[in-house]
């Protein structure tokens, strides 16, 4: 990995000594009343193969399996050619809501447009110069219980930021000009998270006989189906794509809640809860599946800036923008849901799992290194994994 990602001396040390990467001082500076900091694990994703190229994806996960699994399903899509993915241009949508607007509103803001987004502009002029941010301002009426509000919304390409900030300083910076304009007040002015002028789409082929033949590529397709026409499995189902999506997001400091509250309104948009991913047969019976989200990650901003590992996570991916970011993302996503759908389709879960538990186990028994193994095999071959047992093996070592 280290020549892969070409981490320097310094890097490497951030990532064997530091623990979880950020000091007191920084959480200080993060958050109110900070008391310390938390760590998580960080593992590597392997195989992955996405639009052409290999990648090495760090992973942060407290979960066991997770990166196993997806790995997994990396060698298996890498047989047909891996994850074709593609990611729409970083544009973020800004929301202005605006009360008690006059008749000839929405007309004002339309011959306004102009004026309104030099106003939105000139709050960066680092995206002005590369020719992005603010590009279109639109309006839309929604009906309340409180009666109609104008909603005027600015479309703003971010550029290689998640772009939060620069989204809410625009709509505030507009609000004045919006309310002569409309003769209304103006309440709201935020970023939506509803980042559908992001979205991502992964397909990825997995080879029949890796997969373990037909029955399993069908029981797969059935598992889907239940996701499909369930709420109660298509939670679960997309609970496993944001073991992976949210994963990698970790591990590159995005905004995970942002990722997951987008996610969820996606897979609610027909208007009933359903599965993120599509499983179907190719010709040759394949199996193939499909991933799409609205995505919302940067590589600049954010926290990036402050936390020394998720700049190194960002440099062993070794993407050059958000939307190969993005790209990445999503196929893990879509990798994971594959491995677990796989996984509850055959053998089930457990098995996996238990192994992990045991060594776990094994270790806060307090055995070695050089022990854990032998412990781990007994304990799973007497089908009696617990702690207690553990710690019997370890005496009888
Ligand atoms: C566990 O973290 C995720 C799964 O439950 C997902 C699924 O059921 O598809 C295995």
């Amino acid at each position: 990995m280290k020549n892969f990602a070409n981490l320097s001396q310094e890097e490497l040390e951030i990532l064997e000594n530091s623990s979880g990467g950020i000091t007191f001082d920084n959480a200080d500076k993060m958050v109110e009343n900070a008391i310390g900091t938390f760590s998580l694990p960080l593992g590597i994703a392997t195989n992955f193969k996405i639009n052409d190229k290999d990648y090495l994806i760090p992973m942060v996960i407290e979960e066991p399996s997770v990166i196993a699994a997806s790995s997994k399903a990396a060698k298996i899509a890498r047989i047909k050619g891996g994850f074709a993915v593609t990611a729409d241009e970083s544009y973020s949508i800004g929301q202005i809501q605006v009360l008690n607007a006059n008749s000839s509103a929405i007309s004002k803001i339309k011959e306004s447009s102009k004026e309104i987004l030099k106003i939105a502009n000139s709050q960066s002029n680092t995206l002005s110069k590369m020719g992005k941010g603010a590009k279109e301002v639109s309006c839309r009426e929604i009906q309340t219980d409180s009666g109609q509000m104008l909603i005027v919304e600015l479309l703003i390409d971010v550029g290689d930021a998640m772009g939060a900030n620069v989204t809410n300083s625009m709509c505030e910076a507009v609000s004045p000009l919006i309310e002569k304009l409309t003769q209304g007040k103006t309440l709201l002015r935020i970023l939506s998270n509803y980042s559908t002028r992001r979205m991502v789409s992964a397909r990825a082929v997995f080879d029949k006989e890796e997969v373990g033949g037909e029955e399993i590529v069908n029981n797969i397709i059935l598992a889907y189906q239940f996701a499909a026409n369930d709420v109660y499995r298509a939670v679960t189902h997309n609970k496993g794509v944001m073991n992976g999506v949210i994963a990698v997001a970790n591990a590159t400091g995005q905004d995970s809640r942002a990722i997951e509250a987008a996610a969820n309104a996606y897979a609610a948009r027909s208007g009933k809860y359903r599965s993120l991913t599509e499983w179907s047969k190719d010709q040759e019976g394949n199996l193939v599946g499909t991933l799409e989200l609205p995505l919302s990650v940067g590589i600049v901003g954010g926290i990036i800036n402050v936390h020394p590992i998720a700049k190194i996570c960002t440099k062993i991916l070794g993407v050059s923008s958000a939307k190969e970011l993005a790209c990445v993302i999503t196929a893990a996503g879509l990798a994971q849901n594959f491995s677990a759908l796989r996984a509850l389709a055959t053998e089930g879960l457990q098995k996996g799992h238990m192994k992990l538990h045991a060594q776990n186990l094994a270790s806060a028994a307090g055995a070695k290194k050089e022990q854990i193994d032998e412990i781990v095999r007994k304990m799973v071959q007497e089908n009696n994994i617990s702690l207690n047992r553990a710690k019997e093996l370890l005496d009888q070592t």
